[in-house]
């Protein structure tokens, strides 16, 4: 998979003109291709997709079903969008918005509640890599929200690996420490679900993964693909990056 992350950049109609563009481009992808909108943009961009091998996702959804909470989007509101997908547990979600483990675990379980496919993301910020901890965070960000669900939920999630120093900053992480990383991700997987779940389990890079490095980081056997930050806010470059899968 190539899942692109928008975050909070384009106005309507500048979506809709990236959306249109990669309409046009992306017929038949070797491997699914997503794009993460802003909630705004979900509605127009997933009626305009429709019937494309372009699926649409959601940055975030609600830790609540519905109610009193001023300005939340539910998963169910989402779903009803058209979009398929749910970025969850961004690390710019948890350092900005204090998602803890908690939240991220009721957003992960009403979104697969409302038939959406979580995209989970997990990963250590620098000072975590400076004193050799990745690992620990993983597994404990991994026992935190998403370990909890049974191997049929499981079969629904997308996780993402995205090093927090290496979101935005340039500083993609090398070949061999996302493979290290994603091959010990999927060990974890393997000994709570199995070898069979692990294997299938989709396991994207992300962090300053672009058009120059993707392939390179994709060529690992361990890494399935990226979650595309900035690089996907421009057609042509996320187009490369589709190539390069
Ligand atoms: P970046 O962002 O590609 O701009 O580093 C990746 C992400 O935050 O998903």
């Amino acid at each position: 998979m190539v899942a692109g992350n928008w975050k909070m950049n384009k106005t309507l109609q500048e979506g809709v003109a990236l959306a249109t563009e990669l309409k046009q481009s992306v017929k038949n992808p070797k491997c699914a291709v997503v794009i993460g909108t802003p909630f705004i943009h979900l509605a127009t961009v997933a009626e305009l997709l429709k019937g494309t091998p372009v699926k649409v996702a959601a940055e975030n959804c609600a830790d609540k079903v519905s109610g009193a909470y001023t300005g939340e989007v539910s998963a169910a509101m989402v779903a009803s969008t058209g979009a398929e997908y749910c970025i969850l547990g961004h690390s710019e979600r948890r350092a900005y918005y204090h998602e803890t483990p908690e939240i991220l675990r009721e957003k992960v379980l009403l979104a697969l509640e409302n038939n959406l496919k979580p995209i989970f993301c997990i990963g250590e910020v620098k000072e975590e890599r400076e004193a050799g901890k990745q690992n620990e965070v993983v597994k404990a960000q991994l026992e935190g929200s998403v370990f909890n669900l049974s191997a049929e939920q499981w079969a629904n999630i997308t996780l993402a690996y995205e090093p927090v120093w290496a979101i935005g900053t340039g500083l993609t992480a090398t070949p061999e420490q996302a493979q290290e990383m994603h091959a010990y991700i999927r060990s974890l997987i393997a000994e709570k679900y199995g070898n069979e779940v692990a294997d299938n389990t989709t396991i994207l890079y992300g962090g300053s993964c672009n058009a120059k490095n993707a392939a390179e980081l994709f060529a690992n056997p361990d890494v399935d693909g990226g979650l595309i930050g900035g690089a996907s806010l421009k057609a042509p470059d996320f187009l490369t990056i589709i190539e390069a899968r």
